[in-house]
């Protein structure tokens, strides 16, 4: 499944018969420098949360239990993104407006991203959104 700018990466599980091990290092199974990892759980039914994109923030997405769905938008274009396993990697770019939904009961949403938090780095209106990236990403 290829994303609007970004994408989804497959890590290999390191199973044996006691069970699965996946491990995720910086610069190697992700493109970025972990500085920061946060994680959504227990997360209400019908809740849709996220809606923001960010100036500089990089960040790898895992389900690391359980499911839930992604809906991307880099001001051009718009896809939806099933995240239902431990071993899929999505990346943002800081340009992809992200709303995340659908989340099953036992979703553990597992985030490591390239900056420390900083709510200037947030950009939480859509159209301000559009006014900072539809020019970029037409240009690219
Ligand atoms: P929020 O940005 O509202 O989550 P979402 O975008 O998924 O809806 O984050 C919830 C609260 O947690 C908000 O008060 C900011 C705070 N927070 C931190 O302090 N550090 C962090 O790394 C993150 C992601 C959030």
């Amino acid at each position: 499944m290829k994303t609007v700018n970004s994408g989804i990466i497959e890590i290999s599980t390191l199973g044996d018969n006691r069970g699965n091990l996946s491990v995720i290092e910086s610069l190697i199974h992700v493109p970025f420098e972990i500085k920061r990892v946060f994680y959504i759980y227990a997360t209400k039914e019908g809740v849709r949360r996220g809606f923001h994109a960010h100036h500089k923030t990089r960040q790898a997405l895992i389900s690391v239990a359980g499911s839930c769905k992604i809906h991307l938008d880099n001001a051009i274009r718009k896809e939806e993104v099933l995240l239902d396993s431990p071993n899929k990697i999505l990346i943002l770019e800081p340009n992809d407006w992200h709303e995340m939904y659908d989340f099953s009961n036992d979703c553990v949403l597992l985030v490591l991203a390239s900056e420390l938090y900083d709510s200037e780095d947030y950009i939480r209106d859509y159209d301000e959104f559009l006014k900072v990236y539809s020019k970029s990403v037409q240009e690219v």
